[in-house]
């Protein structure tokens, strides 16, 4: 979709948000898959009620990117328009045990700069790809741990009040993968309450935790980290592999030869190539095992 509309650019520009036309959504994703669009790059949190209103009232659908890790886009021109927060310097600020984070923070380099201050808890997230605000909004978890056990507050565009609003933790439920936040809730910052931790030790966390990773995940290819949910009590990864589907393909997605729950981009797959080998491998777990795989990944197709 794209913006040509003076008068809607002007608006854009007062309310300091960086036009950029006709991005693809491939070089924003870690999958490396997706069409094109304009992106929208939000420079103040407290502009975005305003330049919703401006959106809506002009019938621009959009939707809110993070750090395009868990995401799988469709192919083609897409029909909304992409916001983005861009990330302020700095993007985390510690007080005490508390950090409070930017939405658009990278996680890892969080992760690592609480960690060098003596602040631990999320060592397994070491590794992961993406905005804190993105891990936030699904509950990203690794290795024993989950962000949302850290969170004492949130401030989010609530897309249902149109405003930015501030939630305690205890108003927000963190599931497995899941949380309370309505899908067209924005993540604009979150306070975390970590525990005191010497940098050595929780270094040692960070390296055991990126060994771990380094031996059972296909790292440095392209892909969107698991594609199914685990069901209850079971692992995706290991259903797909006792069927024997390592390396499986539709076109250039393809299985993943070293852990069977992340599906890569071999080449040039399209979003139609990877949603056909989910659609394909799903059908057979389901066949085999009498299990509904549930997308773990966040699929966007017009
Ligand atoms: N397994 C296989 N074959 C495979 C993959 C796994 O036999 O191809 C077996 C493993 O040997 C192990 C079991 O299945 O016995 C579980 O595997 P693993 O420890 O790799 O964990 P997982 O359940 O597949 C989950 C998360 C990962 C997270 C790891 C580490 C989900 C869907 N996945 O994977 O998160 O990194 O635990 O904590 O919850 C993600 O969210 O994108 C993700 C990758």
């Amino acid at each position: 979709m794209r913006i040509s509309d003076p008068q809607i650019v002007a608006g854009l520009s007062k309310l300091a948000v960086e036009l950029q036309p006709g991005i693809s959504l491939a070089d924003q994703t870690s999958l490396g898959i997706g069409g094109t669009t304009d992106l929208l790059r939000i420079k103040k949190h407290e502009s975005i009620p305003d330049l919703l209103k401006l959106l809506d009232s002009n019938h621009i659908p959009h939707r809110f990117l993070g750090g395009g890790s868990n995401l799988l886009v469709g192919d083609g021109e897409l029909p909304w328009v992409m916001l983005q927060l861009v990330r302020p310097e700095p993007d985390v600020v510690l007080e005490g045990n508390l950090a409070h984070v930017d939405g658009a923070a990278d996680l890892g380099r969080t992760v690592t700069f609480c960690g060098k201050n003596d602040l631990g808890g999320m060592e397994g997230l070491i590794g992961v790809p993406g905005t804190v605000g993105g891990a936030l909004r699904m509950n990203a978890g690794a290795y024993g741990m989950q962000i949302g056990s850290y969170v004492r507050q949130v401030k989010l565009y609530r897309a249902a009040d149109r405003k930015i609003e501030i939630l305690r933790g205890h108003q927000i439920s963190f599931e497995y993968r899941h949380t309370s936040f309505a899908p067209d809730d924005m993540m604009l910052s979150v306070t975390l309450e970590l525990p005191s931790k010497p940098f050595k030790e929780i270094l040692q966390g960070i390296r055991i935790c990126n060994e771990k990773r380094r031996t059972s995940q296909p790292l440095g290819q392209k892909s969107a980290g698991c594609i199914f949910k685990n069901p209850a009590g079971a692992s995706a990864g290991r259903m797909i592999d006792e069927l024997g589907l390592k390396g499986h393909a539709v076109g250039d997605a393809r299985v993943s030869d070293r852990h069977a729950n992340f599906f890569v981009n071999a080449g040039k797959a399209s979003a139609k190539d990877m949603l056909a080998l989910i659609a394909d491998v799903r059908g057979r777990v389901q066949k085999a095992f009498g299990v509904e795989l549930e997308n773990e990944v966040v699929v966007w197709n017009a």
